[in-house]
């Protein structure tokens, strides 16, 4: 029989690295096709196309050069090979049994290794492996994670998405943040916003519709203030979430930015987005529109392209599910739900103060805040001290679990290291940009007027006088602070940049 190759290919190892190689990329062709029709994306397939089989691909590549070189060497020596597939004799017992059991075993191996490395993948992509195994590191983040309105949906599906792509990019910085923590060079706390965090459309958008907002949602906040008697308001409003298809209504609202007809871009200058004096608007027909910060001694051109962003849901839910709570806020919901007792003197404050004290670990914060409370009625509200001892025995209790809940000292998370951009009190949030010194050429400037966003239909004041309007009310502050709220964000007295 002619021989098809030279010699030297015709060796044991060749041959099985030959056979190896053909089977796995038979396997990828195969698979590759399946994926090709297959109408849902789907990313377990892709590791087993893309990074499992052609691993095996490569071994197979690998033991051909191996043989051939093997036998080169033998062929310089001198030491010829007379038949070139090794004589099996089936018909020798132990030779046959040891066939059998090696062919089976390489079969087996094969297979648990491929289904050992599919399991060890899966694994990898669980919320207790994202949440915990880096314990100390992602404790904020899980913390909050099973908290939120997304408890249920996984890590994955906000940080990953679908598609072999994103799953690589993921192991890839997942392994650097592996050598990071083994290594104690992580920093405290995480950087955010995670810069290569995927756009919202492979992963946010898989599951809630851009274009499908519409109505209005009321909110209703109670507020008490920092005297004595923690003086009571309370306030409702209409937030204009729309913004969806013209056929569900009204086109204008909040959600106006993630319609797909818009495209809205713009140029950051510092880290965390927060300061923002650049902003292209490009409606459906290409019209573009350009805001400046006119306060800012802005110049496009020292800005890399790395600074440009395309706004998404992320840039406004920057916290869908890692949300670490003002604490005026959250004292207001505990007073309010009757869980911190209201006629305490000073609650609101002094339990404000406790939560915001710098502490070190939490050990001592959970301490500190017990004594500080404790103390504090007990040196000026001794009769309160007796008479309400387990009002305030409670109230600690609660004032320790948003502390546990919502500030990690050893990682330094807190509301004000990730501050949430959905609203403009506590943080900067909408008015990076509606700050009403965001103009464009013509004179257009990006919206602060109070009704644009939102009306308030009913507030009541600290006296418990009640104003109700349909059409919108003026916001009344609760604390009268003359003419100055009127040049000031909320965000330069309610803001703590840290
Ligand atoms: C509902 C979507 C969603 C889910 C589910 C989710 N994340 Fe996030 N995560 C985000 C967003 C959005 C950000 C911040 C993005 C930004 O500002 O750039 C973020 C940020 C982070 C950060 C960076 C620090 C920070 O808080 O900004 C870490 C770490 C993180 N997530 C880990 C996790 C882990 C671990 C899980 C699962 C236990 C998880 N995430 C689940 C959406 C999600
Ligand atoms: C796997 C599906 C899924 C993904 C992915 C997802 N969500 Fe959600 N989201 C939901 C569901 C379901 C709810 C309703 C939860 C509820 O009301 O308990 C929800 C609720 C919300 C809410 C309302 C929360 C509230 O307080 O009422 C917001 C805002 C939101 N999602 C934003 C986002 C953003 C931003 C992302 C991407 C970072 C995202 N979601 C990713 C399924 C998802
Ligand atoms: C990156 C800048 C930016 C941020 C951040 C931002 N917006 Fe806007 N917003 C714009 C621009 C630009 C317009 C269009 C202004 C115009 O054309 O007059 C706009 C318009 C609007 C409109 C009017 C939409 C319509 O129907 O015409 C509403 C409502 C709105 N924004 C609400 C918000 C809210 C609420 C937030 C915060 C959660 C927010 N925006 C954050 C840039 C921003
Ligand atoms: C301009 C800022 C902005 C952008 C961009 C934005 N949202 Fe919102 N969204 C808001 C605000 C503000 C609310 C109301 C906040 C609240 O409920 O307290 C809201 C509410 C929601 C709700 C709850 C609606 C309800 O009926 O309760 C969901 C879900 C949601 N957004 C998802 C998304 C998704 C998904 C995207 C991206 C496609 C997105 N949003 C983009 C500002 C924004
Ligand atoms: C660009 C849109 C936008 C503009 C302009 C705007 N707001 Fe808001 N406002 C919001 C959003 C979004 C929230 C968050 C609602 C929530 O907590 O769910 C909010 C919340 C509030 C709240 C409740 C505060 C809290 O966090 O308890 C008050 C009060 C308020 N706004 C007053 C005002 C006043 C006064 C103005 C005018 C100076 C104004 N807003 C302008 C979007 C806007
Ligand atoms: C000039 C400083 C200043 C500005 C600007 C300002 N506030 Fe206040 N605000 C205060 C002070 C001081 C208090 C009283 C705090 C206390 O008693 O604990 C307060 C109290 C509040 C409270 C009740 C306390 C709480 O947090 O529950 C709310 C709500 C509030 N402000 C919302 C706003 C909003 C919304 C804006 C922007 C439209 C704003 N403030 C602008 C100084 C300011």
């Amino acid at each position: 029989m002619k021989k098809l190759f030279p010699q030297y290919v015709y060796n044991p190892i060749t041959l099985t690295g030959a056979a190896v190689a053909s089977l796995s990329f038979g396997l990828i062709v195969f698979l590759f096709v399946l994926d090709f029709f297959s109408t849902q994306e789907n990313t377990y397939m892709g590791i087993l196309t893309y990074i499992i089989i052609p691993s095996f691909l490569i071994i197979g590549l690998l033991l051909i050069a191996y043989g051939i070189f093997r036998e080169k060497r033998r062929e310089v020596r001198g030491i010829v090979r007379g038949s070139y597939l090794p004589v099996i004799d089936l018909n020798d017992p132990k030779k046959r049994a040891m066939f059998v059991t090696f062919s089976l075993g390489t079969i087996l191996l094969l297979l648990f290794s491929a289904f050992g490395s599919f399991k060890a993948y899966e694994y990898t992509e669980t919320d207790e492996f994202c949440g915990t195994v880096c314990h100390k590191v992602m404790e904020p983040e899980y913390t909050a994670y099973l908290d939120s309105p997304h408890s249920r949906v996984g890590c994955v599906g906000c940080h990953i998405g679908s598609g072999t792509n994103w799953y690589v990019k993921s192991k890839i910085s997942g392994a650097y943040q592996v050598y990071s923590v083994l290594f104690n060079k992580y920093s405290r706390p995480i950087p955010t916003p995670v810069e290569a965090l995927r756009p919202a459309e492979g992963t946010c958008e898989q599951c809630h519709t851009p274009a499908l907002f519409y109505n209005e949602k009321k909110i209703d906040y109670t507020y008490y203030l920092s005297d004595e008697q923690n003086t009571k308001s309370n306030i409702s409003m209409l937030l204009k979430i729309g913004g969806g298809k013209s056929e569900l209504g009204s086109i204008e609202g909040i959600h106006w930015h993630v319609n797909p007809d818009n495209v809205i871009s713009y140029i950051y200058s510092d880290k965390r987005r927060l300061v923002i004096p650049w902003i292209k608007v490009t409606s459906k027909d290409g019209k573009e529109t350009i805001f400046k910060d006119k306060t800012a001694n802005f110049d496009k051109k020292n800005f890399s392209s790395e600074n440009i962003r395309t706004m998404d849901c992320i840039d406004c839910h920057n916290r869908p599910s890692h949300i670490y709570h003002q604490p005026d806020k959250m004292i207001n919901e505990m007073l309010a739900t009757n869980k911190i007792d209201e006629t305490l003197p000073f609650i609101k404050s002094i339990s404000v103060e406790a939560l915001e004290d710098n502490y070190t670990t939490k050990e001592q914060a959970l301490e500190n805040i017990k004594q500080k409370i404790n103390d504090f009625y007990l040196a000026n509200y001794p009769d309160v001290y007796k008479t309400k001892k387990n009002e305030i025995k409670s109230s600690i209790e609660i004032i320790k679990n948003i502390y546990s809940r919502n500030y990690f000292p050893y990682m330094n998370a807190n509301w004000k290291h990730f501050p949430d951009n959905i609203a403009h009190t506590y943080t900067p949030g909408c008015f990076r940009c509606h700050d009403g010194n965001h103009v464009s050429d013509d004179g257009k400037v990006i919206s602060n007027d109070c009704n644009s966003c939102h009306k308030i239909i009913s507030q009541t004041d600290n006296a418990g006088v009640t104003r109700v309007d349909l059409n919108g009310l003026k916001f009344q502050h609760p604390v009268e602070l003359g003419e100055s709220i009127e040049n000031h964000l909320c965000t330069d007295c309610h803001w703590k940049n840290e």
